[in-house]
């Protein structure tokens, strides 16, 4: 049987991964910038890891949701001490699309409406509802075509938000912290809290999909806390689990929860829980939001001094390196000469740098 193909792979095949290094198997090392897509938050094979899960394996590797899960609360606690919402509720889930999807069904369930605003470069995931609401048509199979009715605004745009909440039947307002696929764009502090106030005023909910800014990347915990706003429906995935596949979504209070509201077979299980808890413990013990800050300080002077780099965008340790050709080249010579991994996005021109 052949695998389905639909990936554009480079012609390596990984042996081993440790800290910021992936090595192949002829044992050549990589420096890794990439972190398998904006996923590894604490290293690869970080040893507390390694233990968490093998240690939790040897106890119970799954059971569904239909026994407790003390391994969950635990995850819960560490979560609300560390990202600042600790009044919020903890929904698990499995990839970054589908903590979207529930997080759209759980702003339409609350406010029971129906258009959604998104933003021009988006990128939110492939399932039903997350193709509505991210920025790329070509994605779309035409059973996914109008679900709901969007409207795209672009990122900064004050006045294009107003005439979107001209109907009164906006249900809620998706933004990533910082935008990935598109190309490392990002709200500025000013429109976050403008976006938080209309939500309020036109009784919408604020979505912050946080799938790859979150989890310290930016140097907070969550990239829109840089300004200082509150969402009503934040998404996790990706650094979450440092590659073991685990997503949630924090919940605000005012939306309440009901038997079979949502579910999934595979959502916080204990070797998920176990991964989760080790990247929390591990963000904290090496101060890794500060380590962020430190290195990113590092890297901006330095990249300043390239004059071929035309603007730096992003924050943190996720950054977008700016050229006015296609970076394509640069990145395959980065690749196979100097074996650093980086990363690319829809914008052509745009290097990006997603690390730890
Ligand atoms: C901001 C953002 N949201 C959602 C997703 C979808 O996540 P997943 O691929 O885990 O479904 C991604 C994936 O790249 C993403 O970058």
């Amino acid at each position: 049987m052949k695998t389905f193909n639909v990936y554009n792979r480079f012609n390596i095949t990984l042996s081993k991964a440790e800290g910021v290094y992936v090595y192949d198997e002829n044992k050549q090392q990589y420096l890794d910038l990439y972190g398998g897509h904006g996923v590894i938050s604490i290293g690869h094979s970080h040893p507390n890891y390694v233990e968490s899960i093998t240690t939790q394996l040897n106890k119970v590797g799954f059971y569904s949701n239909s026994v407790n899960i003390p391994i969950q609360e635990e995850l819960a606690t560490k979560l609300a001490e560390q990202s600042g919402y600790d009044k919020h509720q903890l929904f698990f889930c499995n990839s970054g699309a589908e903590a979207n999807e529930n997080a759209l069904k759980l702003a339409s369930f609350h406010n029971n409406k129906k258009k959604v605003i998104a933003f021009k470069g988006s990128f939110h995931g492939r399932t039903a509802a997350t193709l509505n609401i991210t920025d790329n048509p070509k994605l779309s199979a035409p059973i996914n075509i109008n679900n709901f009715s969007v409207d795209f605004v672009a990122l900064n745009d004050e006045q294009g938000l107003v005439n979107a909440f001209q109907s009164d039947d906006v249900c809620a307002v998706i933004i990533e912290g910082i935008q990935g696929v598109g190309g490392l764009d990002a709200p500025t502090d000013y429109f976050l809290k403008y976006i938080a106030k209309c939500c309020k005023l036109y009784n919408a909910l604020l979505i912050v999909d946080e799938i790859q800014s979150g989890y310290g990347r930016s140097g907070k915990f969550f990239a829109h806390q840089h300004a200082n706003v509150k969402a009503d429906i934040i998404t996790m995935a990706k650094g979450m689990g440092n590659g073991f596949p685990i997503a949630g979504v924090l919940i605000d209070q005012k939306i309440k929860a009901s038997y079979g509201l949502l579910g999934t077979t595979f959502g916080g299980n204990h070797l998920a829980c176990a991964a989760g808890i080790s990247v929390l413990n591990t963000i904290q013990k090496e101060s890794i939001l500060e380590n962020v800050e430190k290195v990113n300080t590092y890297l901006v002077n330095e990249l300043k001094t390239i004059p071929k780099i035309k603007a730096l965008k992003g924050k943190g340790l996720m950054l977008g390196l700016e050229f006015d050709f296609p970076i394509k080249e640069i990145r395959d010579e980065l690749l196979h000469k100097h074996q650093i991994f980086t990363g690319n996005s829809m914008n052509p021109n745009l290097l990006s740098l997603i690390h730890i």
